[in-house]
């Protein structure tokens, strides 16, 4: 099982968009469980999932409830979802009040390693303990990167939370672009060649991926044929490269 982690600092950046898509695209492939850590619950509303989790997360974390019983199916085959509730509001002080506080996430998906090829998670904003357990137990961190003068501070800020806590690589790219202005023609040309975590993907601000939140679906399924569909497809293959995910087929 191969964990991938979609995180950033920064709120509004894509990281939810990328986390739905980029389990879409592994699912035609690989058994996926996209888990959502943001109380939020984006993805748990993109994916057309009920924002239930019985007895809450603490009693996943706690050892209370199986993580089996909190797993939801989607439209999708070899896609379920984890989804957030109010819950996940109190996570980090639930994480905070556990013992090896930092590795709850891996404890609760080590439940799961047999029934799952790959896992997303989609975690929220901010260097919080929530964070800290997405990257303890991921082999790869991905990062959307929204062009502007302050791009490089978030992947450098990214880069050394990640590295004190793992070894996880990070794979960034540059999300919502918008190539009317100079700043993000800049950012294309010149961040991928520049920092070798930041690939050569480019997903464009379109009003496509806007449509997902209306359509609540991954792109994929509504839009294949679009560039942004295609982008997150190539982001899987390079995500699927860094982590050496096997490309074996299962069918359920
Ligand atoms: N490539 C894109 N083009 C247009 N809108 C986008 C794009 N990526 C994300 N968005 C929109 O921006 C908002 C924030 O994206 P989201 O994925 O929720 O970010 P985060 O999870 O980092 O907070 C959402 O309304 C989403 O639909
Ligand atoms: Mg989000």
């Amino acid at each position: 099982m191969k964990v991938v982690a979609v995180y950033s600092t920064k709120g509004g950046v894509g990281k939810t968009t990328t986390a739905v898509n980029l389990a879409w695209e592994a699912a035609k492939d690989f058994r996926v469980l996209l888990w959502d850590l943001d109380p939020q619950g984006a993805t748990t509303f993109l994916l057309q999932v009920k924002p239930k989790v019985k007895g809450g997360v603490g009693a996943l974390v706690g050892g209370k409830n199986k993580v089996s019983g909190a797993i939801r199916s989607t439209a999708y085959a070899n896609l379920d979802v984890l989804p957030a509730d109010a819950s996940y509001r109190d996570l980090d002080l639930v994480f905070d009040q556990a013992k090896k506080s930092e590795q709850r996430v891996a404890k609760i998906l080590g439940q799961v390693a047999d029934d799952y090829d790959v896992v997303v998670l989609d975690c929220p904003p901010g260097a919080s303990l929530v964070a800290e357990n997405a990257i303890f137990s991921a082999d790869a961190v991905v990062l959307p990167l929204v062009p502007s003068p302050l791009s490089m501070r978030s992947l450098q800020q990214v880069a050394e939370f990640v590295a004190s806590i793992s070894k996880a690589p990070v794979v960034a790219f540059l999300s919502m672009v918008d190539r009317r202005k100079t700043v993000h023609r800049e950012a294309v040309e010149q961040l991928p060649s520049a920092h070798k975590s930041v690939t050569d993907v480019v997903v464009p601000a379109t009003v496509q991926v806007e449509r997902m939140g209306t359509e609540r679906a991954p792109i994929g399924s509504f839009s294949p044929t679009t560039e942004a569909a295609r982008a997150y497809g190539s982001l899987w293959a390079r995500v699927q490269a860094v982590v050496k995910a096997k490309a074996r087929k299962h069918k359920r």
